[in-house]
This record gives structure tokens, C-alpha cells and sequence, in this order.
């Protein structure tokens, strides 16, 4: 893949953004920031990647920041901090998010539980979108590491869902927070397709995380609805998503922006 520079990975410790971390690791980023709420979840995840490039040969700077992306003020200090760091922010993955589900639907959900997936999955991702945007507007554009040519000032993409384009029962927050992901995805990539910012979103269907597996409330009927509804009969696995993820930053998606890529074993078409 085509991502030289600097990424910054909310969510890095678990699931999807661990895997997004590896790979930038793995096909050659200079450097990688993981954020996320748990420092040591964070220093296992470097660690292992620090192994896989003793064993590859890769020689990728990681930095591990603990950051709640709920919290505006810390998240515009750290991606400052990170940015003086590595110089510039060239890729932003916006991994973060918590799924809940409300017993009983939208007329007996609890305005706290709404407000909190809400504040993680649609705030947390507008914090973080805004203060990288900010710094990838101010710096030139990185060159291709395959052919040389002009790419992006910088490139963002968000972690949305397939419940950003459908709905399941019972997800009232989780799936208006990723509808709303998508709609900030596609006005922010208006603001500012012409200046050299991509942005765009990725939409799972049911992959195999701790979000899915460890989680009662999904993880009861995970199985049966994978098999009644996602024409692949199999969970998605973390790389799928990181492969999307990774194509949608780099240079080989340099003519994408706006755009919110399904990635769903086949579950939207029907
Ligand atoms: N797993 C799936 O089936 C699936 C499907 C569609 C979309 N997604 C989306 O993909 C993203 C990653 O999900 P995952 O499956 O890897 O989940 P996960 O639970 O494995 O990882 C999510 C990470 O986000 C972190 N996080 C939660 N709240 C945070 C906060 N306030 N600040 C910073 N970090 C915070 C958690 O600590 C965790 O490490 C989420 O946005 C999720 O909604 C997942």
C-alpha cells in the first residue's frame, strides 16, 4: 500500500484500530500515534508491532498517547502535541466508538446512555476530524511512495457502520451516531476536496472484536444474525476493515473523497 508519513489511530488499543495500527505499521508509515483510554492496552499494541517489525525489518516510530476523544480540550492538545512530534499529520483513523443497545427502542431509551454513545461515536469523531484538519490544511502536500506524485495535504477516515446506511432494532444511539458520522464524512470532504483533504468513511458489517464478541447484548444474537443476514456466513475479521482503512488513506485512492465504503461480507445489497 501507498502510506508514507504520519498517522494518527483513535481506538488503536482493541479491534479495528489495532488492526488499522498494525497495518500502517506494516506497509510503511513513518510513524504511528495510538490513542485511546487505556495506556497499557496501548503499550501491548506497540509492543507487538515492535515485534512484527524486528521481524520485518520495519522501522516505523509508534508513540502511544492515553486520550478520552470525548474530552475537546485534551484532544486538540494531544493532536497538537502529535503533530509537533512527527512534524505533520498526513492520515487520521477515527476508531474510537462504543455500541449500546437500548431495551425497549428509542421510547424507553435513557437520555444518559444516549448521550454518551453519541458523545464518543459523533463528538469524539468531530473533535478529533477538526483539530487534524486544521494542521493538514497548513501543510504541502506528501509525494506518492510508489510514483512520485503529489497526494493529499492530509487524509481522514472515519469508522461509520453499516448501521450508518441501515438499522437493526434497538440501536437507536449507536445507529443515529453513524448515520451522523457519514453526514460529517461527506460535508467536511466538500469543505475541503479542493485544498487537498480526503475524507471519507468505512462501514463494517459484523466483525470479530471485542465490541461484538465480549459485548452480551450483541454478542446473544451475533451468530444467528450473521447467519440469517450476511450472505458471506461469517464474521468479518479486523484486517478486512484495516485493508479498506488503509486504501482510503494512501495514494491509491487519491481520486476518493466523500465517499463511505461498505465492507460487509455482502449484509447492505440485499
Ligand atoms: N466490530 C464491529 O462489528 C463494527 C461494525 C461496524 C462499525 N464498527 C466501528 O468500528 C470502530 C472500532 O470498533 P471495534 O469493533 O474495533 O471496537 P473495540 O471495542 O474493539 O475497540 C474500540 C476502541 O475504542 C476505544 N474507545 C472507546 N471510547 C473511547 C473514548 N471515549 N476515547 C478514546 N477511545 C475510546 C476503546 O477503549 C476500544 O479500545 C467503532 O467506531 C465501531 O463503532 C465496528
Amino acid at each position: 500500500m501507498d502510506v508514507p508519513g504520519f498517522a494518527v489511530i483513535t481506538g488503536a488499543a482493541s479491534g479495528i484500530g489495532r488492526a488499522c495500527s498494525k497495518a500502517f505499521a506494516r506497509d510503511g508509515s513513518a510513524g504511528i500515534a495510538l490513542l485511546d483510554l487505556s495506556y497499557e492496552s496501548l503499550l501491548a499494541v506497540k509492543a507487538e508491532i515492535e515485534e512484527e517489525q524486528k521481524k520485518q525489518g520495519g522501522k516505523c516510530q509508534i508513540e502511544v498517547s492515553m486520550l478520552d476523544v470525548t474530552d475537546e480540550a485534551q484532544v486538540d492538545r494531544i493532536i497538537n502535541q502529535i503533530a509537533q512530534k512527527f512534524g505533520r499529520i498526513d492520515y487520521v483513523v477515527n476508531a474510537a466508538g462504543i455500541a449500546f443497545k437500548h431495551q425497549g427502542g428509542a421510547a424507553y431509551a435513557e437520555t444518559k446512555d444516549w448521550q454518551r454513545v453519541l458523545n464518543v461515536n459523533l463528538n469524539g469523531t468531530f473533535y478529533i476530524l477538526r483539530a487534524a484538519a486544521k494542521i493538514m490544511l497548513k501543510q504541502e502536500r506528501i509525494l506518492s511512495s510508489i510514483d512520485g506524485r503529489p497526494l493529499q495535504r492530509g487524509s481522514i477516515v472515519n469508522l461509520a457502520s453499516i448501521l450508518g446506511t441501515v438499522a437493526v432494532p434497538t440501536s437507536t444511539a449507536y445507529t443515529a451516531s453513524k448515520h451522523g458520522v457519514i453526514g460529517l464524512t461527506r460535508t467536511a470532504s466538500e469543505d475541503y476536496a479542493k485544498d487537498g483533504l480526503r475524507i471519507n468513511a468505512v462501514c463494517p458489517g459484523y466483525i470479530g472484536t471485542p465490541m461484538t464478541l465480549n459485548n452480551p447484548s450483541v454478542s446473544q444474537t451475533l451468530e444467528e444474525r450473521v447467519q440469517t443476514f450476511c450472505p458471506m456466513k461469517r464474521l468479518g475479521e479486523p484486517q478486512e476493515i484495516a485493508d479498506g482503512v488503509v486504501y482510503l488513506s494512501g495514494g491509491r485512492s487519491s481520486f476518493v473523497t466523500g465517499t463511505a465504503l461498505v465492507i460487509d461480507g455482502g449484509y447492505t445489497q440485499r
